[in-house]
């Protein structure tokens, strides 16, 4: 069972091919550098970018599996949550194939192809099934540049949200942060090499919402403004005072994801978590959600590769392999009513499916 799988929701133009939870390929053109200026993704030049690179990276995908298109069994596509104008192109191209080919199709969520992206395995794995038939009930955490939320996944397919973010997503939030020392980016990655020169303790940022998790909100604005402040007050920036200012506002911000984390862990006994998203590519967040889970002896799950970290359309061929599974395509006949939906939440189905 191949399935070719694309997803444009921001600004990773991607495709895949996987093979049950195997990944054969996976192709990811990043637009980061083109929307640095900005500071954020700029939506009308990401669709345009995405239209220039979707034959590109659909077509790498299929040869770099050595696969021809024809050995394709079903066509996948993230339909959100995302930027509607992103979304559209990755749609439009994957019902262009279906049809074509008349295969299949099934529209994933990008949330659940995060979540999910802890299953992938390497082609050369000789692994066919996910070892996580045991590993249910999980919680994950899906920190990314457009969202931040913990998960409850009683199984494949059926999803809970325990906790969402009321403003910035956590790797907005640091991309922010990056941009006010002048870091470029995306600035997660570079925060995080600024922050390991640093001191957190130098600066006194607030740990956002404490005190208050039981509320189970993430909410990144008011130390987003607190660090603005403080920033203006240490200008002139010497390398010390952005080593320490970065690893202060990573310190504080990763506090607050702990803080949820082990909240929702009192409630919840769970075998597993899944740690995805973007920002799960970061070392230090690794290391102190590891040591949660060692503490409560639940097995810590996170991506083989970053490649499945950041946006990537191999979680979104693994998703859609056991909606697959469930039967859960769209036909030749349907298929106009398949839609973007940007704000596509991962407990709900999507209009269609109703
Ligand atoms: O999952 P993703 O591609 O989501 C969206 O594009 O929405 O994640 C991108 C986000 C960016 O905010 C980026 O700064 C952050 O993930 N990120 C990191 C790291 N690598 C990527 N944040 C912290 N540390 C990293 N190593």
């Amino acid at each position: 069972m191949k399935i070719l799988a694309i997803d444009t929701s921001t600004d990773e133009t991607a495709a895949a091919v996987t093979q049950g939870i195997k990944v054969l390929s996976n192709i990811i053109w990043s637009q980061a550098s083109l929307h640095a200026k900005w500071g954020g993704v700029y939506p009308s030049l990401a669709k345009r970018v995405h239209l220039e690179r979707i034959d590109w990276v659909v077509s790498k995908a299929l040869s770099s599996a050595k696969c021809e298109a024809d050995n394709i069994n079903a066509i996948a596509v993230g339909t959100g949550p995302g930027l509607a104008v992103a979304i559209e192109v990755g749609l439009a191209k994957a019902k262009k194939i279906s049809l074509l080919l008349n295969k299949p199709f099934i529209a994933i969520n990008h949330v659940e192809g995060h979540l999910l992206s802890v299953l992938a395995k390497p082609k050369t794995s000789r692994q066919q099934r996910p070892k996580d038939i045991v590993g249910f009930p999980a919680i994950g955490l899906v920190a990314s540049g457009g969202t931040t939320q913990l998960v409850l996944i009683m199984r494949v397919g059926t999803y809970e949200i325990l906790a969402h973010t009321i403003d910035d997503a956590l790797g907005e939030a640091l991309d922010k942060a990056a941009r006010m020392l002048g870091l470029g980016y995306p600035g997660g990655p570079i925060l995080e090499i600024m922050a390991k020169e640093g001191d957190p303790k130098t600066y006194n940022l607030p740990i956002p919402m404490l005190g208050k998790e039981n509320r189970s909100r993430f909410s990144y604005s008011g130390i987003k403004t607190a660090m603005y402040k403080l920033v203006q007050n240490e200008q002139p920036l010497t390398k010390e005072k952005i080593h320490n200012l970065a690893a202060s506002f990573q310190d504080k911000t990763f506090q607050h994801v702990e803080r949820l984390i082990r909240k929702v862990l009192e409630t919840y006994k769970v075998k597993e978590f899944f740690l995805t998203g973007g920002v799960s590519a970061n070392i230090e967040l690794r290391k102190r959600i590891r040591k949660i889970c060692n503490e409560r002896e639940i097995i810590l799950s996170i991506p083989y590769s970053k490649k499945l970290c950041t946006d990537n359309a191999a979680m979104i061929g693994i998703a859609a392999n056991f909606k697959f599974q469930r039967g859960e395509i769209v036909t030749s006949t349907n298929l106009d009513l398949v839609d973007r939906v940007p704000r596509a939440r991962v407990d709900k189905k999507f209009p269609w499916e109703k």
